[in-house]
């Protein structure tokens, strides 16, 4: 049998020699083999292109031998799925064509769509599993509230201030529009574990607009929804990400999630303390120690890594996502010093 690996094993809370390393955002601009290949193709050309998605997943696992890949892709895959008309704007982020403004909207949106439209990331799935051999890979979808964040138009810089009592005055539509995506989203990851990922993270990005009241009402009952909804028959595990989700940690285990990723807002050590036991943390060295002085990005790691040592159930990663502008050494001097830390 193949040797398990140290990623989910630590999702598993099983012991490891050495905690597992991967980091959010570990491919795109900070790489210049993936600034290259953009000069050629956009974003969308590159994730609707299996042979594109592979070769870049494969760049930082080929750069800087991390413990798990994440398939190259992006959360809002499933609106242009849904025809809204997905375009990735330069400077600006992803803009939708279509916004979702009435209970007609959500009635329109065709949950059939889900996979077949987006067969381009399963195509990808499978062709990256052949190429990554032991290395897991995991799948992702956005959380509902963060994917409908989009649809709703609230992530347009302009209309964020009203994004909010938008929500708050249409509550009705925004939980249909949250339950259908989480149907959807439900069909999306069903045919990512078909495909063959070894594990799933859902990037609920965006809760953090969200007070506790409304975290319970719009974020917790479709997370719990999901992961609970999964086929998923060899129990692959799941991890849940959230920006500075710190204060909402008393909430999640309620969820089902194996592997909760920590913000760099919090002590991690007191996170999984507060935890039960069966479930795993990943995170949580902030992502701007990749842009400082050496010294202080070692110092930082290792102070994390000490305060972990002999602890089961810890994936390194970063508190977010990996900074456009970090310098590809810094992440390899980084990887290394998480690998060649003993665990216990
Ligand atoms: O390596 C990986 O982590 C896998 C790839 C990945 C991307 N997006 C690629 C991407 C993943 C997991 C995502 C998830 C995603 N997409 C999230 C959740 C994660 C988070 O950061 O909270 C969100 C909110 C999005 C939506 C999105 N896509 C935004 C806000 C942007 C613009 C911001 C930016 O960095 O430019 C994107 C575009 C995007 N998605 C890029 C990449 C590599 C930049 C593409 C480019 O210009 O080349």
């Amino acid at each position: 049998m193949k040797k398990e690996s140290a990623y989910l094993k630590a999702a598993r809370c099983e012991e490891v020699e050495h905690f597992p390393v991967w980091l959010m955002r570990q491919a795109g601009r900070y790489m210049k083999v993936y600034r290259k290949l953009r000069e050629k193709y956009s974003m969308l050309e590159i994730i609707k292109s299996p042979e594109l998605a592979c070769e870049v997943t494969m760049q930082p696992i080929k750069a800087f031998g991390l413990d798990a890949a994440i398939i190259f892709s992006d959360i809002l895959t499933i609106p242009e799925g849904l025809n809204l008309g997905l375009e990735f704007v330069e400077g600006k982020g992803p803009v939708l064509a279509k916004t979702i403004m009435t209970q007609s909207d959500v009635d329109a949106l065709d949950v059939d769509l889900i996979p077949g439209n987006v067969d381009y990331v399963i195509k990808a799935i499978e062709l990256t599993k052949s190429e990554l051999r032991d290395i897991p890979l995991i799948g992702f979808a956005g959380s509902p509230f963060t994917v409908a964040s989009y649809m709703l138009g609230g992530r347009k810089r302009d209309d964020l201030i009203s994004f909010m009592p938008m929500v708050l005055s249409n509550l009705p539509m925004v939980c249909a529009l949250l339950d259908k995506l989480s149907t959807i989203t439900i069909r999306y990851l069903d045919a990512q574990i078909k495909a063959g990922i070894d594990a799933i993270q859902i990037f609920d990005s965006w809760s953090n607009y969200l007070s506790w009241s409304m975290f319970k009402e719009l974020s917790i009952p479709y997370l719990r929804k999901i992961i609970q909804g999964l086929n998923n028959p060899k129990n692959i595990p799941i991890t849940v990400f959230g920006t500075n989700y710190s204060v909402f940690y008393p909430l999640l285990d309620a969820i089902g999630a194996n592997v909760i990723s920590i913000d760099s807002h919090a002590d991690i050590a007191v996170a999984r303390k507060s935890l039960p036991k069966h479930i795993a943390v990943q995170g949580n060295l902030d992502p701007n120690f990749l842009l400082g002085p050496r010294e202080l990005l070692k110092e930082q790691t290792l102070s994390l890594l000490d305060s972990m040592k002999g602890t089961k159930g810890f994936i390194f990663n970063l508190g977010h996502g990996v900074l456009p502008n970090v310098p590809e050494d810094n992440v390899k001097f980084l990887v290394d010093l998480v690998k060649n830390y003993r665990a216990i």
